[in-house]
């Protein structure tokens, strides 16, 4: 006897949460949402500084602008499409969370207030102070009460996806609060879980955020495109890696090396700290390699963000998190010091392969938000462009899905009962008394190297030790060692599955960044360093096989912008 629900969303971030009203909106369908944690504890709650959209036209800011500064700021590999889709829906959702009660931060005038961010050419980010992810999951939240016809799933680890004949049928669900493995079936699945930068070591994400989304999917055999662009956002608090959110550039922060002087000047004169992330990053690695940088701990040498001469009304009115964030975890009051900052993982430019609907190659699954690559940030996101995708194509998605589940009549077949008991023996198998490695020690092993390797710049050499390192550790796997034998809230077992899908992406990462010969947004190749047009201009696919990715590439959708130099 398996459990049933029309659609399932799996993620409760914002994605997730926007996917699962809008699906809810049909009163005839019965919509369950599973995620790993509490749903309130989904990572989109520490998305910070804002959510790009236009809405001023009439002060000079235009959807073109928008899109154009995404397909400059993607370094080309966008597909234009996609963006210009982007662009018109993004305001319509700032006006729907509105009207679901936000509180967004406002002008004297009461009209929705905007701030500037890296590589826009206007102020575009919608904000509310520098918790705007909280506030957006909060509203949304509080928005999905309104349907009886939603069923919540918290902690719950979904372990596979099940598809036959590229058909989706349903999911295994590991329930971590009473231990139990059951099967659930669909008629339409959207994956909304997240990226999977915890496979870096000094990254903004939470603990949580593995990646087991993308990694069940591709599993599954649904192809990941562009993994190996990763975003390194360019203020990590050091040493924690906690986000400082880029508002405090925007708001107009400076950015200094251990000579006091303000160095985005030599890298990107015009943008200065508000040219894009891939930019910054490079520029600040290059001050700390040339000695220009703090030395800091572990090898976590640093420059400042200086927010001083904002003076304490706008930090304390514009800037309240990250103040308590330096003050609770580093002691420093940014109204007095500066802040200690580096290049931190941040991003998956990369995700699930999926057209302009967010849908796969598998009939049902769609996804949405950072777990899918629909080609819209390409090389490197604009920051505040994440958020307002996510709740574009959380809407996009749950309406695609609804349509589908509407459409079909009965549930698709199960495959056979052996397919649950074999996922419950890959989770629960782990309990062997033979087994000799610590997840702990695998994951320690895995971020040094991705780290040290696989970071802000890259070289063949180097791609190639990483690469060599992941296969090393994915052979011992096997050998992972649990030591807690219970099922319930077992968070040993937990971490050894979330090694096993960090592994397997990073794997994607480094093949695919290793067979890149060229650099492009936030790729950035020391023995290739120029972007390549000519060989380059196209998305990588990679497939899952046992013994590794097997890639492909597909080409790039330009439509209305041919590739120029990127100047800032
Ligand atoms: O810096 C930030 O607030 C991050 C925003 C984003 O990644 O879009």
């Amino acid at each position: 006897m398996s459990i049933k629900h029309d659609v399932i969303v799996l993620g409760s971030g914002i994605a997730g949460l926007r996917a699962a009203i809008e699906a809810a909106r049909n009163p005839d369908l019965d919509v369950a949402i599973f995620s790993k944690v509490q749903l309130m504890r989904s990572h989109s709650v520490c998305a910070e500084g804002g959510t790009a959209a236009v809405m001023q036209p009439d002060e000079g800011d235009s959807l073109e602008l928008h899109a154009w500064d995404t397909v400059r700021g993607a370094d080309f590999l966008c597909d234009q499409d996609v963006v210009m889709r982007f662009v018109e829906e993004a305001p319509k959702e700032i006006l729907l969370l509105e009207h679901w009660g936000i509180p967004w931060s406002r002008r004297p005038d009461g009209r929705i207030a905007q701030r500037p961010f890296g590589g826009h050419t206007y102020n575009r980010a919608v904000f509310a102070a520098d918790k705007t992810g909280f506030f957006e999951m909060q509203t949304l939240y509080d928005t999905l009460q309104k349907y009886s016809n939603v069923t919540r799933y918290d902690e719950c680890y979904v372990a596979s996806v099940l598809i036959k004949d590229n058909v989706f049928r349903g999911i295994t669900v590991w329930s971590l609060a009473d231990g139990d493995f059951f099967l659930v079936q669909g008629k339409a699945l959207i994956i909304a879980s997240g990226g999977a930068c915890r496979m870096f070591a000094f990254t903004t994400y939470s603990l949580t955020a593995t990646g087991d989304g993308i990694a069940m999917a591709y599993r599954a055999g649904l192809p990941v495109k562009d993994v190996e662009f990763v975003q390194f956002h360019p203020t990590g608090l050091v040493p924690s890696g906690i986000l400082i959110t880029e508002a405090a550039r925007g708001e107009g922060g400076y950015l200094l090396n251990n000579e006091n002087s303000r160095f985005m000047e030599k890298y990107a004169s015009a943008k200065m700290e508000l040219a894009p992330r891939d930019i910054i990053a490079r520029a600040e690695m290059t001050e700390i390699e040339e000695g220009r940088g703090f030395t800091g701990p572990d090898g976590l040498d640093y420059v400042h963000v200086d927010l001083r001469h904002l003076g304490p009304a706008r930090i304390y009115e514009r800037l309240p998190l990250i103040r308590e964030v330096a003050m609770r975890f580093n002691f420093i009051d940014p109204v007095e010091e500066p802040i200690p900052v580096r290049p931190a993982a941040h991003y998956f430019m990369g995700g699930v392969h999926a057209d302009i609907d967010g849908a796969t190659p598998v009939e049902g699954i769609w996804v949405a938000g950072e777990v899918a690559c629909l080609s819209l940030h390409g090389a490197n996101r604009l920051g505040s462009n994440s958020t307002a995708e996510c709740l574009v194509w959380g809407r996009i998605a749950g309406q695609q899905a609804a349509g589908r589940a509407l459409k079909q009549g009965a549930f698709p077949t199960l495959p056979e009962e052996a397919a649950l008991k074999e996922e419950e023996l890959r989770v629960f198998g782990r309990f062997g008394a033979d087994a000799t490695e610590s997840a702990f020690a695998v994951r320690r092993e895995l971020q040094k190297v991705m780290d040290a390797e696989v970071a802000v710049y890259r070289t063949g050499p180097g791609l190639e030790t990483a690469l060599k390192k992941v296969k090393e550790l994915k052979q011992a796997v096997p050998a992972i060692r649990v030591k807690d034998r219970g099922r319930v809230y077992n968070t040993d077992l937990l971490s050894a599955l979330e090694i096993e899908n960090l592994l397997d992406l990073a794997e994607a990462v480094v093949a695919g960044a290793l067979a890149r010969t060229e650099s492009r947004g936030a790729h950035a190749r020391r023995d290739f360093p120029q972007r390549d047009d000519v060989n380059w201009l196209k998305h990588t696919l990679a497939h899952y096989t046992p013994t590794g990715p097997r890639i492909e590439y597909i080409p790039v959708k330009v439509t209305a912008w041919e590739p120029i130099e990127r100047k800032y």
